[in-house]
């Protein structure tokens, strides 16, 4: 499959992984990239830029493809060195950055001076539009069904992929909710010219995480993810657990009043916990309610060779068939 995106990229399919806090390590970027999709290390996992610029020479050692790295401007309880983190970023000779949050502009004159592309994930027409304005090659559009941070428009992909294509430029990927084959071929379908996934690639066998994570997702339904901390207008789709009830409890009670504080316990400092300890009940961890539709644990090359093997057959015998002469 040729896109706008498989050219912008370098790569041969047009599936990209999305950055993941404690799950986007080198291991799992390589795998995607090997496998031909564009793999993503998470940047702000990394400590120090430093650490960030040893993972992308780690990354360096296990794949030849082009990879990515996110960088993500959230609200977050220390504030991170950004200046360093895009210094390795283009050092490292990182081809393309997924940047989200909030809009790039302080980064991109350095990001486009080295030759990098830039992805923007953001989750609203809007918002594609101003990172089109300043220069982003690409965004990747994250409906409401996402896993992570959905934004506060809640809009499905169902209206928002259209809607983007209506109005961007620039080329497209859907992101959130995205599976499979069905999703990739529905995804092009609405103008998009590629799928992000986040919480799929997370149940792959490379993706170096807790089997316990992996385990939870294969077992949670679409269901079972919850929206937390709607009321400080940073709101975020996890998994259901203990500890995101206690969350939703404490919201309920302190209503308009609610602050970080009251639910920090919860919420901060909690991925390595959950992803490498394996702790699953510990705090809130980002998951989409596309759990309902993953049910193994493939390699990335399977999942990815799985997804183009079954959209040819979607295009090319399902499509065909309907269509009366
Ligand atoms: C565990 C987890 C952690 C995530 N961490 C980040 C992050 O640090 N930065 C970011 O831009 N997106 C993050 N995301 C969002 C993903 O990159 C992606 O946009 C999202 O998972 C897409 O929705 P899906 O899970 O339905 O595929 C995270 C998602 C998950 C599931």
């Amino acid at each position: 499959m040729k896109t706008r995106i498989t050219e912008l990229f370098n790569i041969e399919h047009p599936i990209i992984q999305g950055g993941m806090h404690f799950v986007g390590f080198a291991e799992l970027a390589a795998a995607v990239s090997n496998a031909g999709g564009l793999g993503c290390i998470t940047g702000l996992t990394q400590r120090s830029p430093a650490d960030l610029a040893n993972e992308i020479a780690r990354c360096k050692d296990m794949t030849d493809k082009p990879f990515a790295v996110n960088l993500t401007f959230l609200p977050t309880v220390s504030s991170p060195d950004y200046p360093g983190y895009v210094k390795a970023i283009i050092e490292g000779g990182v081809s393309v950055v997924e940047t989200a949050g909030r809009n790039p502009e302080q980064v991109m004159p350095y990001l486009k001076q080295a030759g990098i592309k830039v992805i923007h994930k953001c989750t609203s027409v809007r918002h594609a539009l101003k990172a089109q304005s300043i220069g982003c090659d690409a965004v990747s559009v994250d409906g409401f069904e996402c896993g992570g941070h959905p934004g506060e428009d809640d809009i499905p992909n169902m209206i928002l992929l259209p809607r983007a294509a209506d109005e961007l430029e620039i080329p497209f990927v859907s992101s959130g909710g995205q599976s499979d084959a069905r999703s990739l071929v529905a995804s092009l379908a609405m103008g998009a010219e590629g799928m992000n996934m986040g919480t799929r690639f997370m149940a792959t066998v490379e993706a170096p995480i807790h089997q316990n994570v992996k385990d939870a997702i294969v077992a949670a339904s679409e269901l079972d993810t919850r929206l937390i901390m709607r009321p400080l207008r940073n709101t975020e789709r996890v998994l259901t657990n203990k500890a995101v009830e206690k969350v939703i409890a404490t919201e309920r009670e302190k209503g308009a009043d609610l602050t970080f504080e009251d639910v920090a316990y919860e919420v901060a400092g909690v991925y390595p916990k959950v992803m490498i300890d394996g702790d699953m009940d510990v705090g809130a961890w980002s998951c989409g309610m596309v759990a309902g539709l993953i049910h193994d644990i493939p390699t990335c090359k399977e999942l990815i060779d799985r997804i183009m093997s079954e959209a040819d057959d979607i295009i090319n015998t399902r499509f065909k068939a309907m269509l009366v002469e």
